[in-house]
Formats: C-alpha cells, structure tokens, sequence
C-alpha cells in the first residue's frame, strides 16, 4: 500500500529538519522525503493533504500506566494503546504497579504477548526495581531486560531504603539501563492527599510537602553520582527539584528528568471543591512551581514530557477526596497541553517535539525513528490550531479521569501512521 503525504510542513528533532517536504511510505516504510516536492513513483497511492497542519514523528511516553494484568476495569492494553495512538503516541513505556508487578520475565512476557496481540501502539515495559515493588529485595532485573523490559522503576512508590537504591543504580549500571526514580520520601508526604499548604488548610485536606519529593531527588542525585549509575526523575513537579536537578547536571552528574502536563497547566488550584480528577501524586502545586517548571523546560534543565497516564475506574474517583486513587488519564491531552507551551514562548515547536520524541528515545536507549528514507513510519499528523471543546467522556482510554474536562483546548492529533496501520482521527 503506497500513502503520499503532501503539502507537509515537517518537524522532525531527529534529523534536525523544519521545512516542506512531501513524504512517500510503502508498505509502511518511509521510501522517500522529497524536500523540493517533487516525488516519484507515486502512482496508485492513497494522498493525506497535511495542509496547515504539522508532519512529526509519532511521540515516545516513557511514563504510562496501562493497567493489565490485575486492574483491567481501569484500563487494558487495548483501550490504553489506543488512546496512546489519538494522542499522537507510537510507543509507551508501560510502568510496573500491575497485579502481579511487573517484576519477573513472566510477566514482561505476557505483556508484550498481550500487547503484540491486541496493541495499537508499541508496548515496552518498564520493571520494577525490587520484587514486589515492596523495596527489600532487587528484581531479577538481567532476567527482565532478557525478556524485554527497557528500564526500571517502582514508580507509584518509591525504594525507601538507601542501600537497596544504591545496589540497584550500580546493578543496573553494570547492565547498561536506567532507573527511574519515583521520588516521595513516605514519612514527610505521611499520607498527604494535595500539596501542603494554605489551601490545604483551608480544604481541611492533609497536605504533601514538597520537600517530601525534594529530599528523595537530593538522595537519589547523590547516589547517582556515587555509583555512576543512570538516574530518571519521574515525575518532578516543585521549584526546589528543578534547582537540585539543574545544579546536579551543571556537576556533570548523569540524570535527566520528566515532567507532565498538569504541573505545567494548572496549580493545586484545582482541587478546590474536591475534585478528585486534580488528585495526583506528586500533587500539584502552587504557581511558582508552574513556573520553575515551564523555566526547566525552558532551559533544558527538563528533558522529557511524559504523560504519567494513571487511568482509574469511575467509581474510584467518584469516592471521597481522602480515599479516591491518585491519578489523571493523560494520553490523549498532552499535544494541546504541550502547544499552548509553544503558543506561550516557553518551547519552539522543535523543542516540544523533541521532549516528545528523540529524548525519552535516548533515556531509554530506544529505536525510535525520525522522517527519514528507509525508516518505518512513526509519524503523527497534528493541527496545531483546532479549537475545541475537550470531553472527557469521550477519550478512548478507560479512565475518564481528567481535570481538563471541559476546557477549551487547541491543537489536535488528525492522523497517527504506525507501519502499515494509517488512522484518521475525527
Ligand atoms: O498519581 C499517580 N498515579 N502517581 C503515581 O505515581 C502512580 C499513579 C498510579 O499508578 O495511579
């Protein structure tokens, strides 16, 4: 099957290239990017007009929760993959708090069995870092990387003990792989539910501490540094977290870090009336934080938007503010949520698209492909002006749960091209 894509306007970080370009794929490989519009052998071939629109590589998450095995009323493999894909995603990192954990090459297996059965983007699971999640005892992490798994976490929860993180940074130097860290020290956060402030006072809310997360990102940072091992932060979302991160990374320090959409778009703010779709763990914070954060993206202090999809059942979110799961459902609003970046002048395009693509790639050590000759396509079709109302009801992953429900949103995903598989987005 030949699709000609013409009329692009492409943004591709991978090869450096912002310009025109009409794109030639066959039987779902890229067979030629002609620059100066003129394409050759094109007869018979399907034409996507990208007029007005942009042409990018599909994007990378290397931070998702899809849920299966153990919690498929929050989401499957199948409907997660799906919403990767409208989100503009080729591929997802899928975390390990499943039930069982993702912490032994059985499961790794049965995930990427479930995933090459039923999946629409690609599925590359993340391990967990000590069985169980339960921070005593390493996971069998050679075993895992055998099997398929790409780094390691305990995201949900982080390794409480020093000397278990320590051993798993050297372990996974010696493999050549990554740690991510969840960074929350659990007695300074001690079950808070928002950010620890005013607001929470107000609410009569137990409040989180940002320090609870900055002491972790300190400990973990100077571990890093000890052992020479690779550091992800997941997750960072306080002022006092950029300034470690950007001092660490001035020491030649080898971590990189990720922040999501929501500690980029909205304060903890948001909670008021107990809204338990801005319920998140790290909390959302205050507007400096917004800031520090958009000035971590700004300066590269940030490498990475990632959406920390977190999908939860209705009747989950529908509980108690106290009770209700942490999480937000972030796959299908984080090009929206990344343009009005570029539409503030925090990011060019070029950058948010690389924060999306080439850099969670290079974290992870990842084949993930630009616009270019001989490459498969992995490409994702975006307007970046449509403007509508965004419904949370409507996304296609299982977790409704969205503090952007109802907003006003602008930019929209039109096509994803995953190889041969070529959907259209209404
Ligand atoms: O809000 C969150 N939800 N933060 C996490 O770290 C885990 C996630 C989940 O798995 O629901």
């Amino acid at each position: 099957m030949k699709l000609l894509i013409t009329n692009a306007q492409v943004i591709d970080p991978f090869g450096g290239y912002e310009g025109a370009a009409t794109i030639l794929i066959e039987d779902g490989t890229i067979k030629s990017v002609a620059k100066n519009g003129k394409i050759k052998n094109h007869a018979g071939a399907r034409v996507i007009d990208a007029a007005g629109m942009y042409v990018a590589p599909a994007f990378t998450d290397m931070h998702t929760h899809l849920r299966e095995p153990g919690f498929e009323h929050k989401e499957t493999i199948r409907t997660g993959t799906l919403a990767a894909l409208k989100g503009g995603f080729a591929t997802v990192c899928c975390m390990p708090n499943t039930n069982p954990v993702n912490d032994n090459p059985g499961t790794t297996e049965y995930i990427l069995k479930k995933a090459a059965g039923e999946g629409s983007a690609r599925v590359l699971p993340i391990g967990a870092i000590t069985k169980g999640q339960r921070g005593e005892e390493l996971a069998e992490m050679e075993m895992m990387l055998k099997a398929g798994c790409i780094a390691f976490s305990d995201d949900g929860r982080p390794v409480e003990s020093p000397i278990i993180m320590r051993r798993a940074l050297e372990y996974a130097k010696g493999l050549g792989t990554t740690i991510i860290s969840h960074a929350e020290d659990l007695q300074l956060s001690s079950g808070g539910v928002m950010n620890e402030g005013l607001l929470s006072m107000t609410l009569g809310l137990k409040g989180s501490p940002s320090i609870a997360e900055e002491v972790m990102v300190f400990r973990d940072i100077a571990l890093c540094g000890l052992t020479g091992g690779k550091l992800h932060i997941a997750h960072v979302s306080t002022k006092g977290s950029v300034d470690i991160i950007r001092r660490a990374k001035e020491q030649g320090i080898h971590v990189t870090a990720e922040t999501c959409p929501h500690y980029f778009s909205i304060t903890e703010e948001a909670v008021t009336g107990y809204n338990t779709n801005a319920k998140v763990n790290p909390p959302l914070r205050r507007p400096e934080d917004v800031e520090a954060i958009k000035d971590g993206l700004r300066d590269g202090v940030i490498d990475v938007i990632a959406t920390d999809h977190a999908p939860h059942g209705k009747e989950e979110k529908t509980r108690e503010f106290d009770a209700a799961p942490s999480g937000i459902s972030g796959l299908e609003t984080v090009l929206p949520l990344g343009l009005a970046l570029v539409q503030g002048k925090t990011l060019s395009m070029m950058e948010l698209i690389r924060k999306l693509t080439v850099n969670p790639a290079g974290i992870l050590g990842i084949e993930a492909g630009g616009i270019s000759e001989g490459r498969e396509a992995h490409i994702c079709i975006f307007h970046p002006e449509k403007e509508y109302e965004f419904r949370a009801g409507e996304m296609f992953s299982k977790g409704k749960n969205s503090p952007f429900d109802g907003w006003k949103l602008k930019g929209k995903t039109a096509w994803t091209i995953l190889g041969e598989k070529v959907h259209e987005w209404a």
